[in-house]
């Protein structure tokens, strides 16, 4: 967890299975005190994608970002052919805002932006318990 003077912030988050690391879940931005939102990231080492932890992952994010820190948005970014990012985006309720184009390993290509909002957020069965908040906020300036 870092943020910078100007209030940019970058939080990673290891996701461990049976206490073995996994993969990562993070949500990043400037100035999250003025945006009230930030970016979510993901990844899963390869043996562990397609099994639903990339949604309950996102999903705890989410809860973290809206009951934890109060966000009002959280978005995201995904290739146009990252079917599984998108599919996870979409199960959890963010909404398509654009779409764009960048360079991936020099080649242009196609990406899609995302947001949700409280409203939106499809929380599924499994409760989120969250722990440490209350200090998150205050070194992130959202007391
Ligand atoms: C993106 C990522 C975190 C998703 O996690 P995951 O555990 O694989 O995702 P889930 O199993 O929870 O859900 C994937 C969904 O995408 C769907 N999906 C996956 N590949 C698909 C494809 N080629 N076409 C259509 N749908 C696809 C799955 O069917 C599932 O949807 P469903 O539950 O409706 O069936 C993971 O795949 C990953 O780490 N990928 C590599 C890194 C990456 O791309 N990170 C995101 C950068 S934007």
């Amino acid at each position: 967890l870092t943020r910078t003077v100007d209030g940019d912030v970058s939080l990673e988050l290891v996701v461990r299975r049976n206490g073995q690391v996994i993969g990562m879940q993070g949500m990043n931005g400037p100035d999250v005190a003025g945006t009230r939102r930030l970016e979510t990231g993901s990844w899963l080492g390869l043996p562990f994608q397609g099994q639903g932890l990339g949604t309950r992952m996102r999903r705890m994010m989410c809860a973290l970002a809206f009951d934890g820190l109060g966000l009002d948005a959280v978005t995201s970014s995904a290739w146009e052919d990252n079917a599984a990012s998108r599919r996870v985006s979409e199960k959890v309720g963010y909404l398509e805002t654009g779409r764009g184009q960048a360079e991936r390993r020099g080649v242009p290509t196609g990406e899609v932006f995302f947001e949700l909002q409280p409203g939106g957020f499809v929380r599924g069965d499994e409760p989120v318990r969250i722990m440490g908040a209350a200090e998150l906020r205050r070194f992130l300036g959202l007391a």
